[in-house]
């Protein structure tokens, strides 16, 4: 089975972090290993000394991209859930590795405010905190993901439904074992999006 990586961009509360669990869950189920690079413990951790700056940011999403590309020669699966709002940015990860599956977690601006799991679109609003994204710093939307989910109109499941069939219809996993029902919902989704 090939390398690959799955990396998570979308704005703050779009559902990456929830996705990326849900994720490690199924895929540690077929017998990977999976590591999360998850942005909110990257910042805490490995990259304590960076802030929020264009150039941090930059850095921030450079040194996930290197760890991503080490785990990936050890036979670990990263999935990294960081928002990674620069486009150029993303495409220095992806030429970093082999079998890059970037996939855009969309969810409405609205929506992310109204779910503020963790009240930061409420500070950034009333400007007590500065430079966050979708409020007062950007936010560049990618333009050839692998994977899209729409978190406002998918369930959790049927998000990571659609990465397990992406995954498994490029070859990098194999599903035994499925129920009827089960290869009716892989088959159904590979044909919506288009791959058979
Ligand atoms: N389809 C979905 N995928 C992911 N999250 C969803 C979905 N539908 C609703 N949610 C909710 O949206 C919130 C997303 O929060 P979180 O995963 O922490 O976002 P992020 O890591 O992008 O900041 C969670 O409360 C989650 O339960
Ligand atoms: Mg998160």
């Amino acid at each position: 089975m090939k390398e690959f990586c799955v990396w998570f961009t979308g704005l703050p509360c779009s559902g990456k972090s929830t996705l990326a669990n849900k994720l490690k869950e199924k895929l540690e189920e077929l017998g990977k290993k999976v590591y999360i690079l998850d942005g909110d413990i990257i910042r805490k951790e490995l990259n304590v000394d960076l802030g929020f700056s264009e150039e941090d940011r930059r850095e921030n999403i450079r040194r996930v991209s290197v760890v991503a590309k080490i785990l990936t020669e050890c036979g670990v699966v990263p999935i990294v859930a960081l928002v990674s709002p620069f486009r150029e940015s993303r495409k220095k990860a992806r030429e970093r590795m082999e079998n890059f599956v970037e996939v855009y977690v969309r969810a409405p601006l609205e929506v992310c405010k109204e779910r503020d799991v963790k009240g930061m679109y409420k500070l950034a609003l009333e400007g007590k905190i500065k430079g966050f994204t979708g409020i007062d710093d950007p936010y560049e939307e990618p333009e050839n993901p692998e994977v899209i989910c729409e978190t406002d109109k998918e369930s959790v499941d049927e998000s990571v439904e659609k990465i397990l069939a992406y995954l498994e219809n490029k070859g990098y996993l194999e599903r035994k074992g499925y129920t009827e029902e089960e290869e009716e919902a892989v088959k159904k989704r590979l044909e919506e999006l288009g791959y058979i």
